[in-house]
Parts: structure tokens; sequence; C-alpha cells
């Protein structure tokens, strides 16, 4: 699939627009459309629902070490400035940029891919920061250019190498920067925080300075209390949340896919140190499976399973579902959801202070003046289970917790096996490029025949029935002899229960195709014989079957074909 051809149906349907378009737009920043909030909508609710709301608490699904519970959040975007200190984000959360100093553009320093490339006895990296598709043309036009060649002279370029990333090149005054008409014009990389900054309140002083939240996780954490002393829930137990996050993003690029702002759905789930491992099993492989469900199959989509070498020490797993998008190299793969086995690191370093993460066991990073260096909350989040204690305190021939600490006093964890610091399983995902990958899994070219029976290049969305934005269209076969007012009064009917389209202009088989566009599942068509039976032709749009149906038993024939 060309991704040109994508985004093209994306801003002609109604699914995706440049944010503030009018004024040329905002790198980094999309509006969804009236198609396209529909489709995230349904990506987003998808989730909610399969994650949380049909969730059964009573019951272990498969793969699952035990039943257990899920419940949700809605936190805000500002959050006290401590909590990025303590989470990591103030000290760790950036990438490498390089500054051109000819052009005065920035770049991520992990972005700028080039060649290297020898004419006229002279041999240089010659980089773009150009897509997949251009990039060989890109470097091309500017290596003739630098070394003043013609086009037609071409094959006095000797090409040396394939495409490589610039953190990969040692001799840096080799290289022609992206915009650059020079060599030796990028500077050494950078490191830039990636949060971006406001002031609340009138004051504007340091002390008023904050940041929109770069992940939604940070909520949920520092949450887990007030989640566990108002909903009784006992571990395990998962904690969901979606919502916007923000990253100032050096290079914003590939539609959507790297954006300034998007949506996350993120859950961290809490449970007992010893069974952490089975459940970020059971998490990366359920996780995996709800793409596939919602149509991801196949060879683009895969796990991709860290090795131990990168996995922090604190971790036994992490693993990245990830999508071969088709903007990106032949044979590269983007990620769509990361699900990591954080250990205790998070509710730690918001209670004691922000933990090193490479300390063994993990310790509190002190400052130079040797105290913490960014102060934790102080408050209590540890877990304490009272079943379990319940359970046991006759045997033990205690009468209060509190002489089962003091007893334990010597011990690491003093109230080890009952009250602990859980671990944590987050499963990371990105609505909007879930939504990206649903678009461009679902982007189809295939032969079909008009009204004529004349085969005819088509373009159909074939979106999962529960994604698709319009679930059914009604048409009246002509505008005449009263099927206009029963297709109205159909798609009245259908509107309490689904959302549908009527529409009456034009050919019939041209509706069908301006459907078959936007990724609708069924038409549903009032005929001559609507009036004389009461039944309609429902057409399902990947296989092109037709069949009668009573409009009384349209919602019974169409619901169980959503799932
Ligand atoms: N709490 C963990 C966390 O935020 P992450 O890998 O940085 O982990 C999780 O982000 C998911 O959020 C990613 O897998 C991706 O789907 C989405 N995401 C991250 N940065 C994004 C960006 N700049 N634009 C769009 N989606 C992004």
């Amino acid at each position: 699939m060309q991704m040109e051809k994508l985004v093209s149906l994306c801003k002609r349907r109604g699914f995706l627009f440049q944010s503030s378009e009018i004024y040329g737009g905002l790198q980094g920043f999309w509006d969804y459309g009236p198609l396209g909030v529909e489709l995230k909508r349904n990506v987003k609710d998808a989730w909610w629902r399969d994650m949380v709301n049909a969730h059964d608490d009573l019951t272990a699904p498969a793969g699952a070490p035990a039943a257990y519970e899920m419940t949700g959040l809605d936190c805000t975007i500002i959050m006290h400035p401590q909590v990025w200190k303590c989470s990591g984000h103030y000290d760790l959360f950036h990438d490498y940029m390089v500054d051109c100093r000819e052009s005065r553009k920035r770049y991520r320093h992990d972005q700028v891919r080039g060649r290297w490339v020898e004419a006229k006895d002279q041999r240089i990296f010659v980089t773009t920061m150009d897509s997949v598709e251009e990039e060989q043309s890109s470097i091309q036009a500017k290596a003739l250019k630098f070394f003043n060649l013609r086009a037609k002279n071409a094959e006095q370029l000797n090409w040396i190498g394939d495409f490589i990333a610039l953190p990969e090149v040692d001799d840096t005054s080799k290289v022609l920067g992206p915009d650059a008409k020079s060599l030796d014009t990028l500077t050494e990389p950078r490191e830039f925080n990636l949060m971006f900054k406001t002031t609340v309140g009138a004051l504007g002083g340091e002390d008023d300075v904050s940041f929109l939240r770069p992940e939604t996780a940070q909520g949920i954490f520092v949450n887990f209390k007030n989640v566990l002393d108002s909903s009784r829930v006992k571990i395990p137990f998962g904690i969901a949340q979606t919502g916007k996050s923000f990253r100032n993003e050096i290079t914003p690029r590939n539609f959507t896919f790297r954006s300034r702002e998007f949506e996350q759905m993120e859950i961290e789930f809490f449970c007992h140190p010893e069974t952490s491992h089975e459940w970020y099993q059971y998490w990366r492989d359920r996780r995996m499976q709800w793409y596939i469900d919602m149509g991801l199959a196949g060879e683009r989509l895969r796990l991709r399973e860290h090795p131990p070498e990168e996995l922090s020490h604190y971790s036994t797993g992490t693993a990245d579902i990830e999508y071969a998008f088709p903007f990106l190299p032949e044979g590269e793969f983007g990620e769509l959801e990361g699900i990591a086995h954080r250990g205790d690191f998070d509710l730690r370093s918001h209670m004691e202070g922000k933990l090193d993460e490479k300390s063994l066991p993990l310790e509190v990073q002190l400052g130079p003046d040797g105290k913490p260096k960014w102060r934790g909350s102080g408050k209590d989040l540890s877990y304490f289970d009272d079943d379990a204690w319940e359970r046991d305190k006759e045997q033990l021939g205690l009468r209060s917790f509190k002489e089962y600490v003091k007893q334990n006093k010597d011990a690491d964890q003093p109230g080890a096996p009952y009250q602990y610091i859980p671990h944590v399983i987050e499963p990371s995902a990105g609505a909007d490029r879930a939504t990206l990958a649903f678009l461009c899994e679902s982007y189809d070219e295939d032969q079909a025949p008009d009204e004529k029976g004349k085969m005819q290049t088509r373009t159909v969305m074939r979106f999962h029935p529960r994604l698709a934005p319009v679930k059914a269209a009604v048409f009246p076969l002509v505008k005449k002899d009263g099927m206009p007012a029963v297709a109205q009064q159909v798609y009245r009917d259908l509107k309490s229960h689904f959302n549908v389209f009527y529409d009456e202009k034009g050919a019939v088989g041209r509706r069908y195709r301006r459907q078959d566009e936007i990724g609708t599942p069924f038409c549903i068509t009032v005929d001559g014989q609507t009036l004389e039976d009461q039944t309609v032709t429902v057409r399902d749009r990947d296989s092109l079957e037709q069949w009668r149906v009573k409009i009384d038993d349209i919602v019974e024939d169409l619901r169980p074909r959503m799932i």
C-alpha cells in the first residue's frame, strides 16, 4: 500500500486533517475529522470495554494466573511538578538532537539517515530527513549539487554501503547535513527534554513551572492509595486510563505516528512480587491477541521480546507489540505498545524519593548534599493483604499486625508477606498509533462489478465492524415510489442501535463505492420488493454477498456480525 494514497483518502473523506491547516499547519499536531473521530473513539471504546468494563472480575481468563479486578481513572494533564521529578522524566526523559549551524534547523540525532558517496576523489556522507521512498532520490540530488555534477552524470557518484543513521558515523567532518550546502555544519548531539513546560497561576515565577504530562501512567501511580481506599479492590488488580499525553518531539513525522500531542491507553497492573513474571507473560499475550482480534493479524504484526541485556535490572521482562507501518523501510517495525514489568520502581519512587535505576538493590538517588535528589511523597504506598493476615494470625499466636512487625523488625521488609509494595506490569498503548495501524491495515484495492456488471477497481477500507466509523448505510434504490420514506424509517429505527448513515444521492453503485471507501461494513437497500414484502437487501462490504431480511429483523441480523 502506498502511504500517499491513504494520506489523501484520510483528508478527502474526513479522517485526519493537519491541525490549524488554514494557517499553514503546526508540525506534530493532528485533528480527527468527522469519520476519524468515530474511528478513534471506537478504538478507545473497544480497548476500554475489552480491558475494563466487560472484564469478568470473578473468573480467571485463559492464560491468567488467577482472577483479577479492573478499574479506571481519569487524571489531570497537569500534575504536581514533583511527580515528574520522582518518575525520572525531569532528569531522564530526553532525546539527542543536533543543530545545523548553516540552515539553523534542528534534527533528532538518530533520525538523520544517509549514505557514503565518493566522487571527484572526495568521500562524503550525504544525509536526508525525507521518507524512505524518497530518501535515495533526495540524497542523489544533494550529492549531484555538492559535486557540481549534472543529472546525466549520476553514474559518477559511487555509493558505498547502505543507508545508516547519523549516530553510526564516526567522522562528522564529512557529513553534509539534511538542509546544508557545505560539510561539517552539524553540532555535537545534545540532550533535549521532551516535556512541554507551562506556568500555573498568574505570578509566573520558577516555582510555578509545571509540565503537560508525557504519559498517563504517573496519574495512576500517585492515585494508587486513593483507589485502594475507595474501591475495596484487592491485589491482583489493574487500573486503566486513557487520555492525552504531550511530548515535544524534535522531529515529529510519519503522519500521526510520532506526534507532539497524542492519546495513550495505559494499564498499571498491581500484583504480588512472586507472581509478577507470570502476570507479565499473561498481559504480553493478552494485549497481542487484542490487536489480532481487532484485525491486525498477519506478518505485519509482531511481538518483540527485549533481550535480557536491554532490560532494567528491576524488570524481568519487556516486550513491544510492533507493526510494519508502510512508511518504514522494508523489514522495519514501529512500536504500537510496550508491555513492561516495572517491579516496584514507581510506587517506591513516589514513596521514598526517586530511585536510582542503576542501583542494585534499588536505592534512593542522592544529591550532592547526601539527601534524596528528589523527595518522594513520604506516603505509605504499600499494600496490606488483610485476608492472608486474618487467615494466619491465630496460627502465629499473635493478636495484632503491629506485634508481627515488631517481631520481624530486623528483616528487610518486616511486614512481609502480609504487607508489601506491589509489583507492576504496564501495558502501555497509543490510541493514535493503533488507529493509524488499523487505517494502514484496512486500506485495500480490489475489483468489484459496477451496476452494469463491469469490473471496476474499488478502494475499500476493511475495518473490523467494531472499529468502522459507520456501521451501516441505508439507501432507497431510487428516489421515488415511496422508497425514500421507507428507507428513512429504517434509518431512524437503526440509529438508536448503530451509527448508521442515510444516502439517497446518485446511482446506487456510486453510493456503495462511497461507503466501501470509508469502510462501512453493511449497506441496506430499500427496493421495489420492500414495498411488497417488507424485506430489504443487506450487502456485505468484503464478500459483496447480498441477502434479504425483514425490516423488523435487521438489528438481530446485523448485531452478531458486528462482534
Ligand atoms: N508509560 C509508558 C510509556 O509512556 P512509551 O513507550 O513512551 O511508554 C507508550 O509510550 C505508547 O504511547 C507507545 O507505544 C506509542 O503507542 C504511544 N506514543 C508514544 N509516543 C508517541 C508519540 N510521540 N506520538 C504518538 N504516539 C506515541
